[in-house]
Formats: structure tokens, C-alpha cells, sequence
């Protein structure tokens, strides 16, 4: 494990660099990752990932981490938080797991748990929002899982293959987690 910003049980969190950039690419273009993700499907080159990650990593008001198996080291995604507004103790939740053959085991769920505690126990926030579309199933039970509530539906606010689809937000309040915390706080030997 290298750059360890948070540990789970399955993964750890690390800062991405430039040098990651090239991972991204095949993800960020396979329109079954891309469905249900707000950047939709529009071609991504290296040059653009780049950019995107020093533009993050620049950023004060983002977190990018990059998602890894602890038992392999391999990189299979990214997550965050942006919009990161201080004054009002909150943040906008991303995550994505690119690597297909990962999905299902757990790894959302714990990545999504690792970036709430994060902006819990490290920025102090006290409410971490998302929206997701309605027909991202696995995503919507992955936040639940982690302790989301749904507070709304924005009404046929998104278009995917060739229809109107609802857009479900969901938010964690700090109170929540402290009561029901989807993992143990964090070592702080370890983060
Ligand atoms: C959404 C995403 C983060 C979830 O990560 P994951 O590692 O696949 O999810 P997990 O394995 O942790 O959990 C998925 C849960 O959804 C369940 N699930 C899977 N397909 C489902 C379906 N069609 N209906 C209902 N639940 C489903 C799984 O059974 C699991 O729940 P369980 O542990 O209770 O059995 C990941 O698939 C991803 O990044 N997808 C592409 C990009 C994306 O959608 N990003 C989020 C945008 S809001």
C-alpha cells in the first residue's frame, strides 16, 4: 500500500496522479460504466484525464482518490467529493468503480463508506449528499447500504436511451453515521 489516505477492510484510498490517467481511459469510454454516470457518454482521451486530475488535485474545494484492492494493488476506479462547501459543513459525492469485473463484491459499498467517514472524521462535514439515476440500482443500494436516505426525486431530470428518468437525492447527515457507522472509525496510525 502506497500514499495510504484511508483503509478499509478490502481497499484503501489513495491521491491519483497524472500517471493514472491512462487506467481511466477504457473505463470513462465503455458506455456500461458510463450509463449511469452524469458525464454520459462522450469520448475521453488520456490527455483529458490528465487534466481532470491535476484540475481536481488543485482544487480546494474536490477530493480525488483513487480506489484499490489492498490484496492486489490494483487500482479499479475513483472517488470523492466535490463541491466541498465549508461554510455549510457539506459535500457532493462521486464514485466510480471502472473496473467492471469488480463490481458486486462489495467495493462501491465500502469505497462510498471510506469517502463518508473521510469527510466526516478529516473535514469535519456533517452532511454528504448524491444524486444517482433511478435505474442505477446497484448504486442506489450500495449508499443505502452505507446509510443514505433518499430525500427526493427530481422528476424526469435526466435522458438515458431514449427516455426520461427520475434523478434520486440522497444525503448521510453526520448524526446518522455517528449512530450507525458503516465502518469503525479510523486508526490513526493507519488513517
Ligand atoms: C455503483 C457502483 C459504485 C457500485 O459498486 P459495486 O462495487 O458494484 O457495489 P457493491 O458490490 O458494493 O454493492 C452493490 C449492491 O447492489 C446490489 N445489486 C446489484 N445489482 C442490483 C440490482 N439490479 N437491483 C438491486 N440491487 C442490485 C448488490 O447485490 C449489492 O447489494 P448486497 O450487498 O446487499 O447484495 C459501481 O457499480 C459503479 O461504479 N458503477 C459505474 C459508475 C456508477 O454508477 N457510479 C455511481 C453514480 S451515482
Amino acid at each position: 500500500m502506497q500514499n495510504v489516505i484511508a483503509v478499509g477492510r478490502q481497499l484503501y484510498l489513495r491521491p491519483l496522479a497524472r500517471a493514472d490517467a491512462a487506467a481511466f481511459v477504457p473505463w470513462v469510454n465503455d458506455p456500461e460504466v458510463t450509463r449511469t454516470l452524469a458525464i454520459g457518454a462522450r469520448a475521453m482521451d488520456v490527455r483529458a484525464e490528465e487534466a481532470f486530475i491535476e484540475k481536481t488535485n488543485a482544487s480546494a474545494h474536490d477530493v480525488l482518490f483513487g480506489i484499490v484492492v489492498q490484496e492486489t494493488d490494483q487500482l479499479i476506479g475513483s472517488t470523492g467529493l466535490n463541491q466541498i462547501d465549508f461554510r455549510n459543513h457539506r459535500a457532493s459525492f462521486g464514485i466510480m468503480v471502472g473496473e467492471k469485473g469488480a463490481w458486486g463484491k462489495g467495493y462501491g459499498t465500502e469505497a462510498t463508506a471510506l469517502v463518508v467517514r473521510y469527510a466526516f472524521e478529516k473535514l469535519y462535514l456533517n452532511r454528504v449528499q448524491l444524486h444517482v439515476y433511478e435505474y442505477n440500482l446497484r448504486g442506489i443500494r450500495a449508499y443505502e447500504k452505507v446509510g443514505f436516505r433518499r430525500e427526493g426525486v427530481l422528476r424526469q431530470e435526466h435522458v438515458y436511451d431514449g427516455r426520461l428518468w427520475d434523478t434520486v437525492v440522497m444525503a448521510i447527515l453526520r448524526e446518522e453515521w455517528e449512530e450507525k457507522p458503516a465502518l469503525p472509525a479510523s486508526d490513526p496510525c493507519k488513517t
